[in-house]
């Protein structure tokens, strides 16, 4: 499958079945995340596997709505950045978690980003606090987002390429 492919196939999967995913694959998924560039070269992105299914259910309440698929994920990574040290932190946990999606989508892994970074709980609190307190993330880093990994049980159908390429790009001037 080259690149543009596997671009368009991947979808955000919500619903996953209770087989494991390859350690190897989990691996792959990881190591693409750290091989994603950014600004300056500082490298401020660490990120948490979880396959612990207590963490991931503790997980899926983090968020008034939008994470519940953690529940019956398989594994979760969860991408934090050390603020203290970049400045463009937001954008190179993006980077990083479009790498781990599209690696993940590769080996034909189900997996949703979940927005963590601004969201907040049932009670008003914000869903990275009580992650980093929850899983003992110093307190000077924030949590970007959680990707949400299983097998997929849904299928979902590969993006209109077309539609994004007519409405989202301009040439020479707007
Ligand atoms: C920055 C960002 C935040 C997102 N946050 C969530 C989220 O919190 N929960 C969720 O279920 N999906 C989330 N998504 C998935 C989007 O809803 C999804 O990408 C969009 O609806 C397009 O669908 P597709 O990924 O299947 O193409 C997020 C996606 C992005 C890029």
């Amino acid at each position: 499958m080259n690149l543009i492919e596997i671009m368009k196939k991947r979808r955000s999967i919500r619903e996953y079945t209770n087989e494991d995913i390859p350690p190897e694959i989990i691996n792959d998924i990881l190591k693409a995340g750290q091989l994603a560039p950014s600004s300056k070269n500082i490298r401020p992105i660490e990120l948490l596997l979880i396959e612990d299914k207590n963490t991931l259910e503790f997980l899926s309440k983090s968020r008034t709505h939008g994470s519940t698929q953690l529940k019956n994920a398989k594994c979760a990574i969860i991408t934090i950045a050390d603020t203290t040290t970049a400045d463009a932190w937001i954008e190179d946990a993006s980077i990083t978690m479009t790498h781990m999606m599209l690696m993940a989508q590769y080996h034909n892994i189900g997996n949703c980003w979940i927005q963590i970074r601004m969201r907040k709980d049932d009670n008003n609190k914000l869903s990275s606090d009580i992650i980093k307190e929850k899983l003992g993330i110093p307190k000077h880093y924030e949590v970007e987002a959680i990707l949400s990994l299983g097998i997929s049980k849904t299928t979902l159908p590969p993006q209109e390429w077309e539609k994004t390429e007519k409405n989202k790009v301009h040439k020479e001037k707007y």
